[in-house]
């Protein structure tokens, strides 16, 4: 079953959606101060948007395959030291998880309060982007390894 559901696609698709979230952080952090200030622009509300479906909708989707798939071929391997890494990975997930919720509530409080906790805003933001670029270090390090895509192209034939 894992081996219907892992492809060389899917591991593009997934340096992809890793590229993504570099952009929509990076996007939001130049809006952070706008958005703390209550003074968003028309056209940065809607980039808010899409990032917050993004961060809701694709990260949800981005986990639940690694977890699914990903993770279980790493550990499959028996090799002690990258099993440890996939927990960190794991566990990683779990923080980045309550991290998005917190964030995307002081989000939604400055879309909608007055005034508004920039403190909370900005706090909330340096947490969940210093987690992610942690987490995407590790990941890539381990996915886009010669080791890991051999293994990946084993499946994938
Ligand atoms: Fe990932
Ligand atoms: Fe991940």
């Amino acid at each position: 079953m894992m081996k219907a559901s892992i492809s060389m696609d899917s591991l593009a698709l997934q340096d992809v959606t890793h590229q993504l979230v570099q952009h929509f952080i990076a996007e939001l952090q130049d809006m952070l101060d706008d958005l703390g200030a209550g003074t968003l622009s028309p056209q940065q509300s809607n980039v808010l948007d899409k990032i917050v479906v993004f961060f809701d909708q694709e990260m949800k989707d981005h986990h639940r395959e690694e977890e699914g798939h990903v993770f279980p071929l790493l550990l499959s391997q028996g090799d002690p030291a990258l099993s440890e890494k996939v927990r960190v990975l794991q566990a990683d997930h779990d923080e980045l998880r309550i991290g998005w919720r917190k964030l995307k509530s002081c989000i939604q409080q400055a879309q909608t309060a007055s005034p508004v906790d920039a403190q909370a805003l900005h706090t909330s933001f340096d947490q969940y982007s210093t987690c992610f670029a942690r987490h995407l270090a590790l990941e890539e390090s381990i996915q886009f390894s010669p080791e890991t895509q051999l293994l990946f192209k084993r499946w994938d034939t």
